[in-house]
């Protein structure tokens, strides 16, 4: 069909064109006044995730930030907790104080690298999104939840919690990732008085873990199409040329590909950054536990949020499938990677380090 313009009605069209758009503008500002006032009365409209107190939002439509070099100080020295005992740990006076030492370090340290972050290219993401957040409503919490970090565990708690589970142990074929959890989209009243608490991890920790988990040998469906992808473009294009074609995706294949990725604010959920999952610089949460003691840490938030008829399932951990925390594992797998791809890697992953103190790895170059 063509479409023919036509002089004589140009005048006619005018007009009808203004009074449409004003009779548009009219409505669209009715209709916002409306919203405006719905929301204004009733609390369960959906939001931002009110659990947590905003802090400073700078600017809701920035996507980057840089790390401001001079400003940042990483100060990783934390309390010992070493003396806790695995089983009863989080009763200890000792424990208890030292926690709300180790936790007021963990979120300063948050707040001064946030402090010193700016607009700019590579490194500030906005949140993944509502399916990040899990709530309770009985024990008044929220959990916002990392991939690669103890998520299978922490929703076997969730479970037992909501009566779903009878205990924290392995039931075979019931698959906890399949079960319905509220998560922020079910939200109805305003849980600003909530705890929030989010589990981070040693970023190359945590990348080994994806790696062992998603490429190493069994590969996940939805994990194909990027393993063929990674063999396409890197097989014989790392210092570790894998000469067997037939070979799954080797380590250094892997940090080649996520050097080289192009789309670095569309990294797959299991190796994005840990501080985008969770907009960490965005709000301010109430716990920052580390998977290095998360026995330890899990019980002490379950205390201290009253509940004591389930405790942290230590076996989940302690015999986890890619031992990715082991040293001897991590520093096999990492010595495979140059140096320069680990300083690489490093910058890359930065703003996950320096906000959660894990210092440089220097032992890998
Ligand atoms: C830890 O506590 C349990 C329970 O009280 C006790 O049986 C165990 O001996 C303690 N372990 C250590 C290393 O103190
Ligand atoms: C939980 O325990 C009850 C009663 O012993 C049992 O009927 C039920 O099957 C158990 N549920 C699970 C998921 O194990
Ligand atoms: C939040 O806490 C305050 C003070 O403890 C209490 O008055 C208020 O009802 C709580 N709000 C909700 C939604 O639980
Ligand atoms: C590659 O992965 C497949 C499963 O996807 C596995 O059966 C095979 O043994 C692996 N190959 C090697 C060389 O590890
Ligand atoms: C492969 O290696 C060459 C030489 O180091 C480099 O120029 C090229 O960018 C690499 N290709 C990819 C896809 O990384
Ligand atoms: C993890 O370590 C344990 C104990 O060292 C071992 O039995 C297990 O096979 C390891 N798992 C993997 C995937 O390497
Ligand atoms: C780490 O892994 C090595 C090799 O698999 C094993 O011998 C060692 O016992 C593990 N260490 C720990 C603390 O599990
Ligand atoms: C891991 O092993 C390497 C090499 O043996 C060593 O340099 C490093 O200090 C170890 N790291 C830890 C945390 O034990």
């Amino acid at each position: 069909m063509e479409w023919r313009f036509s002089p004589q009605s140009l005048t006619t069209k005018r007009i009808k064109f203004v009074f449409c758009a004003s009779m548009a503008i009219v409505v669209y500002l009715s209709t916002t006044y409306t919203a405006m006032n719905k929301s204004k009365k009733t609390t369960d409209v959906l939001q931002l995730p009110a659990f947590i107190k905003k802090e400073d939002v700078r600017s809701t439509q920035r996507e980057h930030i840089v790390l401001q070099q001079s400003k940042i100080i990483v100060d990783s020295r934390e309390p010992s907790i070493s003396v806790m005992n695995k089983s009863v740990g989080i009763k200890e006076g000792k424990m208890i104080q030292n926690m709300e030492e180790i936790q007021k370090k963990r979120k300063g340290l948050i707040k001064k690298i946030c402090a010193g972050i700016q607009p700019g290219a590579n490194g500030y993401y906005k949140p993944l999104g509502n399916k990040m957040l899990i709530f309770n409503d009985q024990y008044k919490f929220l959990y916002c939840k990392v991939p690669k970090v103890a998520g299978t565990s922490w929703r076997r708690v969730l479970l037992v919690l909501t009566g779903v589970l009878n205990s924290t142990a392995k039931v075979p074929g019931f698959n906890v990732y399949q079960q319905n959890y509220p998560s922020i989209s079910q939200y109805k009243n305003n849980r600003r008085n909530y705890t929030s608490f989010v589990f981070v991890r040693h970023p190359f920790h945590r990348l080994l873990s994806a790696y062992r988990n998603k490429l190493e040998k069994t590969v996940p469906l939805g994990f194909e199409k990027i393993a063929k992808q990674i063999i396409s473009q890197y097989r014989h294009n790392t210092s570790f040329d894998n000469t067997n074609s037939e070979a799954n995706v080797s380590f250094p294949e892997f940090i080649q590909f996520l050097l080289n990725f192009k789309s670095k604010s569309n990294l797959n959920k299991h190796y994005d950054f840990q501080h985008k999952c969770c907009a960490v610089c965005e709000y301010s949460y109430d716990f920052i536990g580390h998977f290095e003691n998360i026995v330890e840490e899990s019980n002490y938030l379950l205390h201290s949020l009253g509940i004591t008829r389930v405790s942290f399932p230590e076996h989940d951990v302690y015999d986890h499938a890619t031992n990715s925390t082991n040293n001897t594992t991590y520093m096999k797998y990492y010595s495979q990677v140059p140096s320069r791809d680990i300083i690489e890697l490093y910058k890359l992953y930065e703003m996950d380090f320096k906000l959660f103190g894990y210092p440089f790895p220097k032992e890998l170059v």
